[in-house]
C-alpha cells in the first residue's frame, strides 16, 4: 500500500466502447476516472458491481493511460455477464498487479511471439510496447493462430505491423473455410516457416494450455534455452495481491511472481498447464 495504493481500492471506469473481435471475444474500451498506469504483461481484476470479478490482461498501449482496452473471451458468469453489457455502464479495476514482460532483457535480439487465440491479448500490449522503441530490438515476429478464419482477434493488425520495418506477422488457422487461402495447421506449425537466429532469439507464448505447452515442447526441440522461453501463466484467483494463496504454481503465486515466467522457473512445477 505504498504511495497511497491501496490494492483492494477499484478505480472506476466507464465502458467507453465494445468491439466485436469474433464470436465470443470482444474488447471492452474504459474510461477510469483517474490516470491508469501499467506495464505490459500486468494484469487487473475487473469488478462488474452485484456479478463479481476476475482478472485480465490489459491488450492497449502501456503508454496510454486515460483508457485502457480489455479484451475478454466469454468463458463462465463474469464474463459472460461482461459480455452482455452494452455500453456507458461503470465497472472497477484493480491493480496492476503482477510481473509483466521483462522487455529490456530482449533488447538487441530478435524477439518471436507465439500467441493463440484470446492469448493475443496481453501481446497486442507487448507489441505496442515494442513498436514504441522498435530500434531497440533486432527483430519482431509474430505468429498468431486462431481455429478459424472467424477466430482471429485484431484483424487489421495484422496488415498494419507488417508495414512496420523490422516486423512480420504470419497467421495460421487450425480449419480453412473459403475465405482463407494461408497457413492451414496448428500455430507451432508456423515455427518451420521463419528464420531466426537461435543464438539471439527470445520467445513469448501465449494462448490455451495446450498450446502453451506444445509450443514449448517444440521450442525446447528447436534448442531455445529454458531460460529464454517466456510464458504468460493464468491461474484462478481471488486477491491479486499475494495475499490468499489462490493462484500457487510450486512455490510461488502467479498473481505476484508471474503472471509472466520464464520456462526455466516453472519447468520442474506439477501441473503447470
Ligand atoms: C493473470 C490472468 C490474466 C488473464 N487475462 C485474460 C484476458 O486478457 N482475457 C481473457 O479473456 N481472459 C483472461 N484470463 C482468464 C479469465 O480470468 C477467466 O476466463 C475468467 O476469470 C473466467 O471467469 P468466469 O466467471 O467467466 O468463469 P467461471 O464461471 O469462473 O469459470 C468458467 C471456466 O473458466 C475457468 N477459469 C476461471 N477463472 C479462470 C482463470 N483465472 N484463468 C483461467 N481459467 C479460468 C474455470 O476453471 C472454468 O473452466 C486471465 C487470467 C489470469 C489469471
Ligand atoms: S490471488 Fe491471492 S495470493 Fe494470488
Amino acid at each position: 500500500m505504498n504511495n497511497g495504493f491501496n490494492p483492494y481500492d477499484p478505480v472506476r471506469a466507464r465502458l467507453i466502447d465494445i468491439i466485436d473481435e469474433s464470436p465470443n471475444i470482444k474488447t471492452f474500451r474504459l474510461e477510469p476516472e483517474r490516470e491508469f498506469s501499467f506495464k505490459t504483461g500486468e494484469f487487473i481484476q475487473l469488478t462488474l458491481d452485484g456479478i463479481g470479478e476476475s482478472p485480465f490482461t490489459p491488450s492497449s498501449s502501456p503508454y496510454v493511460n486515460d483508457r485502457l482496452d480489455v479484451t475478454i473471451m466469454k468463458a463462465g458468469y463474469v464474463t459472460e455477464k461482461i459480455h452482455q453489457l452494452k455500453g456507458g455502464e461503470i465497472l472497477g479495476i484493480r491493480g496492476p498487479f503482477g510481473r509483466g514482460y521483462p522487455v529490456e532483457k530482449f533488447y538487441g535480439k530478435e524477439v518471436i511471439i507465439l500467441g493463440g487465440g484470446c492469448g493475443l491479448a496481453p501481446i497486442r500490449s507487448l507489441l505496442f510496447e515494442l513498436l514504441e522503441q522498435k530500434e531497440k530490438y533486432k527483430k519482431v515476429t509474430l505468429c498468431y493462430g486462431s481455429k478459424t478464419p472467424t477466430d482471429c482477434i485484431y484483424k487489421p493488425m495484422f496488415c498494419d505491423l507488417n508495414k512496420v520495418e523490422n516486423f512480420q506477422c504470419y497467421r495460421s488457422v487450425d480449419v480453412a473455410d473459403d475465405t482463407w487461402d494461408g497457413h492451414v495447421g496448428v500455430v507451432t506449425t508456423l515455427l518451420d516457416q521463419i528464420n531466426f537466429r537461435l543464438e539471439n532469439a527470445v520467445v513469448v507464448v501465449c494462448g490455451p494450455p495446450v498450446m502453451m505447452k506444445f509450443g514449448t515442447l517444440k521450442l525446447l526441440q528447436i534448442g531455445f534455452d529454458p531460460k529464454d522461453i517466456y510464458l504468460s501463466m493464468e491461474k484462478n484467483m481471488s486477491c491479486g495481491y499475494g495475499k490468499c494463496g489462490h493462484c500457487m504454481l510450486g512455490d510461488t503465486l502467479v498473481c505476484k511472481d508471474g503472471p509472466v515466467y520464464t520456462y526455466d522457473e516453472v519447468k520442474n512445477y506439477d501441473h503447470i498447464w
